[in-house]
């Protein structure tokens, strides 16, 4: 969506804040996607997480991704969306009985199991029902992502997964489990990754623990290798601009899938960060002792990962054609963390003008709030 592409007019009467998605945008991606990963015979699962917002979701799930869900709600809002429960698969480290029923109930094709205790009570909970649940385990790889710390999930010290130390205790313990049946293995190192060198050192991990496994003579029909490929936040935003080429090569080259095996990922942000933005109207432009200051009716609370993870979002004077200024646009909540970004260039920016904050398709509106009792953002959809 580029300056000129956007309807201004068309939104003038609408209240600000508000999150603007372009499905041709999304439809883009998902058709790069689809006919990549399909050249190689991969499923891609959505995850959910990214952006559960009902139209999207049915989109991508008419496109037929699979659903990688984290809660009961994300499963239930996956098979409402669309998505074919043989396709939905669950994961998280702290799923609740309920949830876990939620999962048996609707057949899902697998859980992603994180200890000993949730494979315990997921047996357990399938034996009351008189089912199998298929599970996968998710395996602590120990690969660096060498990302935000926040949102690195594979090294050791992270919570997720079993350790590979666990492994001879798991597999002594599965035969009594008889209601659970292991279909694969589970990985995910971490999320916003553009360098491909952390994919491929996966990559080698899971060949290593495939032999593990062979040597205890269990047979996995199939490798999940998680999410976490990152977009470029400072891209102009009218491409699907994830290197989804460079990363499915990545796996093609270096993972040794057996002939009877089929590699999922769980893609999020890369499908859905391009086709989102944030349009806010400016408040007050405000000279500080040192600084300008755009202050817009957007915060922290509708888009919080500037503030969360210092993340950038390129931010765009959609109104003005006039000339550059440098700005630190700020949002109007009580946290000096609210702020969208530093020592800007905008056009010069006005009250009223509208402003756009890029790429905000993945983790934006899902993770608003109503801090400050905020109302939360609207939602509208270009065709
Ligand atoms: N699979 C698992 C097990 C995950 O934990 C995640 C993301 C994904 C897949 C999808 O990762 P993606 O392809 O979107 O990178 N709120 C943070 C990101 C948190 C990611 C959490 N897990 C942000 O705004 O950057």
């Amino acid at each position: 969506m580029i300056k000129g592409k956007f309807p201004l007019e068309q939104f003038k009467a609408v209240e600000t804040p508000f999150y603007y998605y372009d499905l041709s945008l999304l439809k883009l991606t998902l058709e790069k996607v689809k006919s990549l990963a399909g050249g190689f015979g991969y499923d891609v699962h959505y995850a959910v997480k990214a952006n559960a917002n009902k139209h999207l979701l049915e989109l991508i799930a008419k496109e037929g991704l699979g659903a990688d869900c984290v809660s009961g709600g994300e499963v239930g809002a996956a098979v409402e969306a669309g998505f074919s429960p043989d396709k939905i698969v669950f994961a998280g480290v702290g799923k609740a009985d309920w949830e876990i029923k939620l999962g048996l109930e609707h057949h899902i094709f697998g859980f992603n199991v994180e200890s000993i205790p949730e494979l315990e009570v997921i047996n357990q909970l399938a034996a009351e029902r008189g089912v199998t649940a298929s599970v996968a385990l998710r395996i602590n790889p120990n690969v660096d992502a060498h990302t935000h710390h926040y949102i690195t999930t594979g090294l050791n010290e992270n919570k997720f997964g079993f350790n590979m130390e666990d492994m001879d205790k798991v597999i002594r313990l599965l035969p009594a489990l008889k209601n659970v049946k292991l279909i694969g293995i589970h990985f995910h190192i971490g999320s916003q990754i553009t360098d491909m060198v952390p994919f491929q050192n996966l990559c080698v991990r899971v060949n290593e623990i495939q032999e593990f496994f062979e040597s205890k003579g269990i047979r996995l029909e199939h490798i999940n290798v998680g999410g976490g490929l990152g977009i470029n936040y400072e891209h102009p935003n009218h491409v699907p601009v994830a290197d989804f080429e460079s990363y499915f090569k990545v796996f093609n080259n270096h993972l040794q899938l057996k002939p009877h095996q089929k590699l999922h990922f769980e893609l999020g942000r890369a499908i859905v960060a391009p086709c989102g933005s944030l349009i806010t109207k400016t408040l007050y432009v405000k000279e500080g002792a040192t600084k300008q200051f755009v202050i817009v009716d957007a915060g922290m609370t509708d888009l919080i990962r500037p503030a969360l993870y210092q993340a950038y979002h390129h931010i765009e004077n959609i109104s003005s054609e006039g000339p550059l200024k440098t700005y630190d646009v700020v949002g109007p909540i009580c946290e000096s963390s609210d702020t969208f970004g530093t020592e800007r260039t905008l056009n010069e920016t006005k009250r009223g003008d509208y402003i756009a904050l890029r790429s905000a398709g993945a983790y934006g509106e899902i993770m608003a709030s109503r801090y400050n009792l905020r109302q939360l953002p609207g939602v509208y959809y270009s065709e």
